[in-house]
C-alpha cells in the first residue's frame, strides 16, 4: 500500500512538472540536461568558409541605394534606427591556402590580444592612470601632423580585428563603408583624407571635402573635452586612439551625419576622422564605439536601449544592430542585471549567480563575478572577444563537469587556449551536456550546444570553446552570444537573451 501511495504521489508530481514545464516551456527547456550538437551541420559552415565566393562584398552592395539616398535630416520617429550586421568571415574571403584551422588560429591570437587589452584598459582606469601620461611602446607620431599627442595603451590589434561589421553612410551625400562594432570602446572613427598614413580598406577614403555635414569640433566642445586624448591645434580638436601593439588612429575629432538602413540619418554625431591609422582590419574604414561611455554611438543618439545578434559566425547570414525599437526585451528573454562600473563606464557587467552544466549548478563562489568596491572583477558581455574568458578555478570546475558529462565523446588533443577538445569526424550527431548561465530571479539561459562546442578545423575537430584567465575580470564572448539576439536596456539596467530572434 505504502509502496503504491508512493509511485502514485511520484506520478502526481511527474504530472505536475510536465504540466508546468509545458506552461513555462519556453523558458524552461523541456530537457535541462542535454543538448544536440548536430556535428554535420558544423562542419559543412567550416567547410563553407574556405570555398566562399571571393566577392562576397557584392552581397552588401545591395544595400546601398537605402543607405545612399538619405535626405540628411534628424530622424526622431520611434521605430529603431536599424544597422545590417556581418560577421567578419561572410566578408574577409581568406586568402589562398589558408584552410579553416589556421584561420581560426589567427582568431584565437587576435582574441588574446584583445583579453589582454580590455584588461589593461580597465587597470588604467581602476589606478587612476590618465591614458594620456603614457607613452605608447612603438608609436612614432608624425609631429607636423599631430603635434605632440600621446595616446592610451589600449586594445593590440584587437578592436580594428573586430569579428563583427555594419555598413554605415558617411557625411552628406552619405559614403557607405564597413565599420568594426565593438561594445569594448567608445570613440567612433573612421579614416579620412587626406592619409598621412591611412590601411587598406574595401572602399574609397572618406574624403571630407565632399561632404557638406562635415564640421570640426572646438577644444571647447564638450565632446573634445570627453576624449581620454585629445590636442588643441588652433582652436580645433584632436583626438587619438592607440594600441600597445603599435597601432593607432590620429586625427580631427569632427561631427558628421551618419546614415542608418532606410536612409534614416542623425546629424552631429562626433567621430574622429582619422589621417593616421596602422595596423587595424583591412576592409574596414573606422570602428564604431558601442560602448556606455558618453562618445560612444548610442550614447550620442541618446537612446534608451540597443540590441545586436551575432550570426554565427561561420554562416553568409545577415542579422541587424539596432537601436531603440519596441519592446526593448523580445517576450521570450531571459534578464540579467545589466551592471557598470564606477571606475570606467566603457563596459557592460552582467549581474551572473552562476553555472550549470547538465542541470548540475557548479559549486563556485557567488564572488568568483562579482565586482569588488575597487572595480576590480566581475563579468562583462563583449562582442569583439571570442572565446569567453572566466577565472582559472571556474573554468576548472566547469571543463571537469562538461568533461564528466561527455565521457562518451572521443577525445582528441587541445588546440592553442582549448584544452578540451574531441574528434567527432565518425558523428552526424552527438548529445552533450548543456551549459546554462543563471541569473538572480532563477532566471537562466541554455546555450546552444555549437556556442561551446565548436570546430576548430573542418574535419571533424570540436574544441569545448571557454577559457580560463588569469585576471579577475570575465568575459563572455561572441562564440557564446551567437545566434542569440542580446538586448540592452540602458533605461532599465537589463540584459535580455533571445534565442532565435536574429
Ligand atoms: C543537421 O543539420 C542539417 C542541415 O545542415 C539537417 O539537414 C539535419 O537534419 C540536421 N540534423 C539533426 C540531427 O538535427
Ligand atoms: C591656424 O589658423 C590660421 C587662421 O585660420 C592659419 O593662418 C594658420 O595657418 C593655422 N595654423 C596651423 C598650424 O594650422
Ligand atoms: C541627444 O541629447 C543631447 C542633449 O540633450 C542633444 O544635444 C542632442 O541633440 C541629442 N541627439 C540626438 C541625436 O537626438
Amino acid at each position: 500500500m505504502a509502496k503504491n501511495r508512493l509511485i502514485s504521489k511520484t506520478v502526481f508530481v511527474f504530472i505536475c512538472i510536465s504540466l508546468i514545464s509545458s506552461v513555462f516551456g519556453r523558458i524552461t527547456p523541456k530537457n535541462t540536461k542535454i543538448t544536440i550538437l548536430n556535428v554535420s551541420e558544423s562542419i559543412k559552415n567550416a567547410k563553407n568558409v574556405v570555398s566562399r565566393d571571393p566577392d562576397n562584398l557584392k552581397n552588401f552592395r545591395q544595400q546601398e541605394q537605402s543607405i545612399r539616398s538619405s535626405s540628411s535630416s534628424s530622424s526622431s520617429s520611434s521605430s529603431p534606427l536599424t544597422l545590417e550586421l556581418h560577421s567578419r568571415l561572410s566578408l574577409h574571403k581568406p586568402t589562398n591556402g589558408e584552410d579553416y584551422r589556421s584561420l581560426f588560429l589567427e582568431q584565437l591570437k587576435r582574441d588574446s590580444e584583445r583579453e589582454k587589452s580590455l584588461n589593461l584598459r580597465l587597470d588604467l582606469a581602476i589606478r587612476g592612470i590618465s591614458e594620456s601620461d603614457l607613452k605608447p611602446a612603438e608609436v612614432e607620431l608624425e609631429e607636423q601632423q599631430v603635434g605632440n599627442l600621446e595616446g592610451p595603451i589600449i586594445s593590440g590589434t584587437s578592436q580594428g580585428s573586430g569579428e563583427y561589421f555594419s555598413r554605415v553612410g558617411i557625411g552628406s551625400p552619405p559614403k557607405p563603408v564597413y565599420m568594426v562594432l565593438d561594445t569594448g570602446s567608445d570613440v567612433n572613427w573612421v579614416q579620412c583624407e587626406p592619409c598621412g598614413d591611412c590601411y587598406q580598406q574595401a572602399d574609397p577614403v572618406f574624403e571630407p571635402t565632399q561632404s557638406s555635414s562635415f564640421k570640426p569640433l572646438t577644444c571647447e566642445s564638450q565632446q573634445c573635452k570627453s576624449l581620454d586624448v585629445s590636442e588643441c591645434r588652433n582652436g580645433t580638436c584632436l583626438y587619438e586612439v592607440s594600441y600597445g601593439d603599435g597601432s593607432y588612429t590620429v586625427g580631427d575629432f569632427v561631427t558628421e551625419t551618419l546614415t542608418f538602413t532606410g536612409s534614416k540619418a542623425v546629424d552631429d554625431v562626433a567621430i574622429g576622422c582619422g589621417h593616421n591609422n596602422e595596423g587595424l582590419f583591412i576592409a574596414a574604414a573606422g570602428l564604431l564605439g558601442l560602448g556606455g561611455g558618453s562618445l560612444s554611438l548610442p550614447s550620442q543618439i541618446n537612446t534608451t536601449s540597443f540590441s545586436y545578434c551575432l550570426v554565427d559566425r561561420d554562416s553568409d547570414s545577415t542579422s541587424t544592430l539596432e537601436f531603440g525599437g519596441q519592446p526593448v526585451l523580445p517576450p521570450n528573454s531571459v534578464t540579467a542585471p545589466l551592471l557598470r562600473n564606477g571606475q570606467l563606464n566603457t563596459f557592460y557587467y552582467l549581474g551572473l549567480t552562476g553555472i550549470s552544466v547538465g542541470g548540475d549548478m557548479l559549486s563556485i563562489p557567488p564572488t568568483s563575478f562579482e565586482m569588488d568596491e575597487s572595480g576590480n572583477g566581475g563579468i562583462i558581455i563583449d562582442s569583439g572577444t571570442a572565446v569567453t574568458r572566466l577565472q582559472t578555478d571556474v573554468y576548472d570546475t566547469l571543463r571537469d563537469a562538461f568533461v564528466r558529462g561527455a565521457q562518451d565523446l572521443p577525445s582528441a588533443n587541445g588546440v592553442a587556449l582549448f584544452d578540451t577538445c574531441y574528434d567527432l569526424s565518425s558523428k552526424t550527431s552527438v548529445e552533450v551536456p548543456t551549459v546554462s548561465l543563471h541569473f538572480p530571479e532563477g532566471k537562466s539561459w541554455a546555450l546552444p550546444a555549437k556556442n561551446y562546442l565548436i570546430p576548430v578545423d573542418s574535419v571533424g575537430t570540436f574544441c569545448f570553446a571557454f577559457a580560463p584567465t588569469s585576471s579577475a575580470l570575465s568575459i563572455i564572448g561572441n562564440v557564446q552570444q551567437q545566434g542569440t539576439r542580446v538586448s540592452l536596456d540602458l533605461a532599465n539596467s537589463l540584459v535580455g537573451f533571445s534565442p532565435d530572434k536574429c
